[in-house]
């Protein structure tokens, strides 16, 4: 969770009871808070282009810059990146936001690829010592009794607003993460959320060797159930699951996803599959009760549980223990591991994280009591009629995850010589302490620098999303190539790695308050589409495909939790990179593709662990010399 964000202190405890079953509705307090939300801006032409060209300078050589530059003036010149600009800020005037339904298609729901692995991320949570199923039970029972506190915060308007830089955040996503679930189309996904206008499910589902069951939450008259009376169903799923031979009719969701609509047609063919592939959708979330992993050491063990949560492990595994369009799985090991995966269409990470902290805490308090007797059905099983194509399918599905698995390279590194104290204590920012890291890491590794993604959130505005800090700069070259240099001095160093991190600062800051370049320039991209016009010729450049293929694509996620979240890399020569800066230490998901040559999660990681501990060598040295 962002450290900056201030939050009213959360009491899980004076959460007000309230009834699962309660629709969602928009009670005035959230609306004044989310009506007063300031629009998205649209930055100025003028600006976005200066900066598209300060950006590209590290990253594209002097010939293609110049090429470039020209493109640029042609397209400010030539009225073509006016015209665009006008219909731009005429959209942004019509509607709420006029980037956020734009990003949602292009980002995630018009993306063919398949959801697990490339677009959903996952949380590694730290390891359970179950003595017993009964512990994995009654640990998984607590997780539910805690997402369901957390509802109750939803439903009934109780959740904090956040802020950040003392201004209040947009909270819609938090109202998009339960009850919803992607469905595949032909060209385009939707995303459904079963809470709006009607009333809200209260069922979530589970999912054991394969096989789902809903578990009803509350009682027949509207009461949740206890902790007590969620373990003893869970027992029930249990024991009504313990063939390990059924079809992993999940493992469909994890297909490319033009394959998986057609799969998913088929599949719906059926009544009782479209029945029981409805109660998933509907349902509030989704509990994958896994079988144990092979064994690895201890070392390993965190990178094994990113490769579970990312995609499961594989068709022999629990990669059939999923519906990976389901925006909320939580996993719950035999052997302990822990964690969830999400599908990210309706949300970012920092709500999930949110979620995961509150979760935690509630967890931390509760106790099992013993409920009185009531007599309660058995969960319900979801049948479904496995015809030739269905099987078919499912067959296909196995083959490719089971590549998917071989193709991701995944290290968590737990990184425990400082966390965020250090840069701070140096009056450095820590964010961009750790993305000047990773620049240090790949310009050892690679002797240039790349294309680099950092997240940053647009939460300021309502219905805002992300846009992207830019971490390659010019400054930023200057510091890692005067780290390779042995002839500079760590003073000369020093000064520059403070000139980048206040370059990154000033960058960030110019972001979060809607003056990035990434956004606006997909929104006059988009906008020449939507207006028919020939595509401006900035867009067919090579240091526009060059500036779009992201070789580092990171995020900051913090959490209170001692976990890490992790994502798939961008492109297939490139390495994702999520971190938790926790104070005293840090903890970093890197993945990559196997296929490619090039890249290696674990060198990677090394080479990050080295420029850290470089970095902090650099700032304790300097400081030192100046005392
Ligand atoms: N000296 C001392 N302390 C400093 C400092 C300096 N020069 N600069 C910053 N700090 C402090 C900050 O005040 C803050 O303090 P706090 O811990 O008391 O709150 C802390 O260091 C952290 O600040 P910093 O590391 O600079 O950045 P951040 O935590 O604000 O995070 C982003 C920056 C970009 C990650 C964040 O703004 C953001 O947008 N996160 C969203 C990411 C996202 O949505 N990802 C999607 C994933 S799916």
């Amino acid at each position: 969770m962002l450290s900056t964000f201030v939050r009213a202190a959360l009491r899980p405890a004076m959460v007000k009871p309230c009834s699962l079953v309660k629709p969602l509705v928009l009670v005035p307090e959230r609306c004044l808070h989310q009506e007063a939300l300031p629009k998205l801006p649209v930055p100025p032409l003028k600006q976005t282009c200066q900066r598209y060209l300060a950006m590209l300078e590290p990253i594209v050589s002097q010939d293609e810059l110049e090429h470039t530059r020209q493109l640029v003036q042609e397209f400010l010149s030539g009225g073509v990146g006016e015209r665009l600009q006008k219909s731009l800020e005429r959209r942004a005037r019509k509607t709420d936001n006029w980037l956020s339904e734009w990003w949602r298609q292009s980002a995630y729901l018009d993306c063919r690829m398949p959801v697990a692995v490339y677009t959903s991320p996952g949380v590694v949570l730290p390891r359970m010592h179950f003595q017993d199923r009964q512990g994995q039970m009654r640990f998984a029972a607590k997780l539910i009794t805690g997402v369901l506190e957390f509802k109750r915060m939803i439903d009934s308007d109780t959740l904090p607003v956040e802020y950040l830089s003392g201004k209040p955040l947009c909270m819609d996503q938090y109202y998009q993460i339960l009850n919803s679930c992607r469905v595949p189309g032909p060209k385009r996904d939707t995303v459904v959320n079963h809470a709006i206008g009607k009333s809200s499910p209260t069922h979530i589902t589970v999912v054991h060797n394969f096989q789902f069951f809903i578990l009803d939450v509350c009682n027949s008259d509207g009461s949740p159930l206890t902790v007590d009376q969620i373990y003893m169903q869970l027992e029930k799923i249990w024991n009504s699951s313990l063939q390990t031979n059924k079809e992993p009719v999940g493992i469909l969701t994890s297909q490319h996803r033009n394959t998986w609509g057609k799969a998913y047609n088929n599949l719906i063919k059926d009544r009782t599959n479209k029945e029981s592939v409805r109660a998933i959708q509907k349902s509030i979330f989704t509990v994958c009760l896994d079988a144990p992993m092979p064994r690895v050491s201890d070392e390993l063990y965190k990178s094994r549980v990113a490769a579970q949560v990312l995609h499961g492990g594989g068709a022999r595994w629990n990669s059939g223990n999923r519906w990976f369009d389901k925006t909320l799985q939580f996993i719950v090991g035999e052997d302990g591991t822990c964690g969830l995966v999400y599908e990210h269409a309706p949300a970012e990470g920092p709500p999930i994280v949110f979620l995961i902290d509150y979760v935690v805490e509630c967890m931390r308090r509760t106790e099992i009591v013993r409920s009185p007797m009531v007599p309660l059905a058995t969960p319900q099983k979801l049948r479904f009629n496995i015809t030739p194509e269905v099987k078919r399918d499912i067959e296909k599905a196995k083959q490719n995850m089971n590549m998917m698995v071989h193709d991701l390279d995944v290290n968590v590194l737990l990184f425990s010589h400082f966390g965020r104290n250090l840069p701070k204590s140096h009056k450095l920012s820590p964010d961009a302490f750790v993305q000047m890291a990773l620049q240090l890491a790949y310009f050892r590794m690679y002797d240039m620098c790349c294309s680099t993604y950092e997240s940053v959130t647009l939460r300021m505005f309502k219905y805002g999303r992300t846009d992207n800090i830019r971490s390659t700069t010019l400054d930023s070259l200057n510091f890692v190539q005067a780290m390779e240099d042995p002839a500079k001095q760590n003073t000369e160093r020093m000064a520059l790695l403070r000139k980048a991190v206040e370059t990154h600062r000033k960058m960030t800051h110019d972001a979060i308050h809607g003056q990035a370049i990434d956004r606006h320039i997909l929104g006059l991209r988009l906008q020449a589409i939507e207006d028919l016009t020939s595509m401006p010729q900035i867009f067919m450049d090579t240091s526009y495909a060059v500036a779009q293929h992201y070789n580092l694509s990171t995020s900051q996620v913090g959490s209170k939790t001692d976990c890490v979240m992790c994502f798939g890399p961008m492109v297939p020569d490139g390495y994702g990179v999520c971190y938790n800066p926790m104070d005293e230490h840090m903890n970093l998901a890197i993945t990559a593709f196997n296929s490619c040559e090039e890249t290696h999660a674990a060198k990677f990681a090394k080479a990050v662990e080295d420029a850290l501990l470089d970095m902090q060598a650099l700032c304790e040295d300097t400081a030192k010399a100046t005392q």
